[in-house]
């Protein structure tokens, strides 16, 4: 890439902290902004870096300024922003040109987007990139999907920008398309997931009347242990934190409905529609739902319920934790397969667990174990059965299954939690009640179902006479 080809459009809280990662790096950066006044106000925040950017009045000025070939990386949100800015710049782009989306696309977008652009002579690439305003600005984790050419061309910049696990960079090249806002999109799932089941501990941890300060200490004590991670490392630090008006803990302070912009809920549909069920995140996702459900005050008024103290050790709740966390990459690392085998993208799940193991949110030691074991390439591709994951599921899951049981009879909601102990005594039967639904289907719709003697008789007693 020439220094002077590349350009950043959307300088809002991502977009700025990217563009100065990018000229932080050494790199020329034209940037412009939707509204032209934030560029001035950037480019002066951007300090001494302001030598190697160069701001624009629009994005159409950037782009006549700009030397082919070019390389435009959008930070718009996700939606219609995206296709109106590519309507906007499509005719002012040459052959060879690449726009890059960094948002957080759905990849049937991106998908979308790469075959009509592709169509008329120009690259699109798919980012991702997970880190937070502080990653983004200091190391995120990049997941690129888009062709090989344009890979190479955005790859010294990518890989200049990224976070680094013990000096490689986490960015990579996944596969064509949309390979890399699916994996954005699982990433996130991952993360919904991570952050419900930490919630549903904490949730125990305060019925037993432990004070948040001290619940925050148990957190900063997993962070150096096994569980070691972003997820957990912040939420010792939120806990540990009062409100600057009542003195009390700050995250009580807060109205208890949780936020979504819609990749959690993406990972799910996606899932399902690849016939993947990943009940962590599905619990993970359907938890926030409810917590802003408008019939929930009510609710709690009216239906009878029960909310007692489930008092169990740390190291329970450590294991818990623990067992949740390697169920929930499975299950997510599970749904990449599937994608991979539909869309025909090859992904490799140890470059995917590499490049998440620093920059992104859901960064932990765990990714490296997990890593470790994609790359010796685990029994039917699965996580869980990898030896490594079948030892510490061994130690683990009876912590899991005490949290969920004490949980459960004390009427503290754990949705995340069961989900993965729901995952996991399905799986670890070779038989369970599935036969009792195909009877059933029989029963009602002559489905018929295979014999576990072979022989070919395909209808229940029910259809005799
Ligand atoms: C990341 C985050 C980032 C963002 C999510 C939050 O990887 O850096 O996942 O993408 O914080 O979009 O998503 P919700 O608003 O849906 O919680």
């Amino acid at each position: 890439m020439t220094r002077t080809s590349l350009g950043l459009y959307g300088l809002g809280t991502m977009g700025s902290a990217l563009a100065l990662n990018i000229a932080d790096n050494g790199h020329t950066l034209h940037v412009s902004n939707r509204s032209s006044s934030r560029v001035p106000e950037f480019l002066s925040e951007a300090g001494d870096l302001k030598g190697n950017l160069r701001g624009h009045d629009s994005l159409v000025t950037m782009i006549d300024a700009m030397n082919a070939p070019r390389t435009i990386i959008l930070m718009v949100p996700a939606g219609k922003p995206v296709d109106d800015t590519i309507d906007q710049i499509r005719r002012h782009l040459t052959g060879g040109d690449t726009i890059v989306d960094a948002g957080n696309a759905d990849f049937n977008d991106t998908r979308r987007r790469t075959k009509t652009l592709e169509a008329a002579g120009l690259n699109f690439i798919g980012m991702g990139v997970s880190g937070g305003e502080e990653g983004a600005r200091h190391g995120p984790s990049i997941m690129v999907g888009g062709s090989k050419a344009s890979w190479d061309r955005l790859r010294p910049v990518a890989e200049a920008i990224a976070a680094k696990h013990e000096g490689a960079p986490c960015a990579a090249h996944l596969g064509p398309d949309g390979a890399g806002h699916f994996v954005k999109t699982v990433h996130n799932g991952i993360e919904y997931a991570e952050m419900q089941m930490i919630a549903e501990i904490f949730g125990i941890e305060r019925s037993a009347g432990r004070p948040h300060s001290e619940i925050g200490r148990m957190f900063d004590r997993w962070n150096r242990g096994p569980l070691k991670s972003y997820l957990v490392e912040i939420t010792g630090t939120v806990l540990g934190a009062t409100d600057h008006l009542t003195g009390g803990p700050a995250v009580e302070e807060i109205v208890d409905k949780a936020g979504q912009k819609g990749t959690g809920r993406w990972t799910v549909i996606e899932a399902l529609k690849l016939g993947q069920s990943a009940s962590v995140i599905e619990a993970a996702v359907g938890a926030r739902g409810w917590s802003s459900d408008p019939a929930r005050p009510t609710a709690a008024q009216t239906l009878p319920g029960r909310s007692d103290a489930a008092d169990l050790p740390p190291e329970t709740l450590e294991a818990a934790l623990i067992a949740g966390r390697i169920v929930n990459h499975a299950q997510g690392f599970d749904i990449l397969a599937a994608a991979s085998k539909e869309f025909r993208w090859s992904l490799d799940m140890a470059t995917i667990a590499e490049i998440w193991r620093a920059g992104c949110i859901i960064r932990s030691a765990q990714l490296d174990t997990f890593a470790a074991a994609f790359r010796a390439g685990p029994p039917k591709g699965s996580l869980a059965l990898a030896p490594d994951m079948v030892a510490m599921l061994k130690q683990a899951v009876p912590g899991l299954r005490a949290t969920v049981a004490a949980a459960v009879t004390a009427g503290q909601p754990v949705p995340a939690l069961a989900g993965a102990l729901g995952w996991y005594d399905t799986m670890t039967k070779a038989r369970g009640t599935a036969a009792l639904i195909q009877a059933q289907r029989d029963y009602f719709g002559r489905h018929g179902f295979d014999r576990v003697d072979g022989t070919d008789d395909r209808h229940g007693p029910w259809w005799r006479d």
